[in-house]
């Protein structure tokens, strides 16, 4: 199948098959595609943890306005990016790009001082957004990568963040959950969405040309 049919097959699912799991080759195929996403400097400011946890799903839905969907789900991917830069953190990430292509510690010391520069006085609340954006990148990724795997996902911000954060401990990794990502199987029989029309705005509509 090309990829325009698997963006046509998926849909946000809203009722998972509780049954069913997705398998680790899936998962992991899933969670790659993630991992190769771009990112602004490189600096991948975010991680995604994978929740399989019932108990832990089960406190997710009060969070999630009561949404069905990360309790039933096989795993959610909780795409969570850093909740500020800074300079060591971008010096490690840089240092570890250079270490893995054997060139000096040095060699982007003017492109670290020029970014820091440009960053620092923009504050932590740009730079958790900023952040955020580039988790969304990744996020964007993964559901494609999920179509191709046949996976079902809904991407989801009907959620309460500080609650989530708290839920997941993920102030103590410097992180903020940006938004999550339920994946399984498609309850057809109780999905009020799954054979719905797809809808977008049309081409004529979507494309400007210049
Ligand atoms: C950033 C983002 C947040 C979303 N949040 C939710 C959500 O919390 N719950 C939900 O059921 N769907 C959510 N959706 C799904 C959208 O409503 C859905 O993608 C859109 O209506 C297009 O439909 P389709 O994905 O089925 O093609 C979200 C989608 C995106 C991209």
């Amino acid at each position: 199948m090309d990829l325009i049919e698997n963006l046509n097959w998926r849909y946000a699912t809203k009722k998972f098959d509780s049954e069913k799991k997705v398998s680790s080759d899936k998962l992991n195929y899933i969670l790659e595609a993630a991992r190769l996403a771009p990112s602004s400097s490189g600096l991948q400011p975010f991680k995604i943890i994978v929740v399989t946890d019932q108990a832990i799903k089960d406190q997710m839905k009060d969070i999630s306005m009561g949404q069905s969907q990360v309790v039933d789900a096989s795993h959610v991917l909780v795409f969570a990016s850093w909740d500020h830069y800074s300079l060591e953190r971008i010096e490690s990430v840089f240092n570890y790009t250079l270490k893995e292509r054997g060139l000096p510690l040095d060699t982007m010391d003017d492109y670290k001082k020029n970014l820091w520069g440009m960053y620092e006085p923009l504050g932590t609340d740009w730079h958790a957004q900023h952040a955020a954006k580039q988790a969304y990148i990744s996020f964007g990724i993964a559901m494609v990568a999920a179509a191709e795997q046949k996976v079902d996902a809904v991407p989801m911000e009907g959620f309460i963040p500080e609650k989530m954060d708290e839920l997941l401990g993920l102030k103590a990794h410097g992180l903020k959950s940006a938004f999550l990502m339920p994946i399984g199987y498609r309850d057809e029989a109780n999905d009020w969405l799954v054979n719905m029309k797809k809808v977008r705005t049309p081409k004529n509509d979507f494309i400007i040309e210049m």
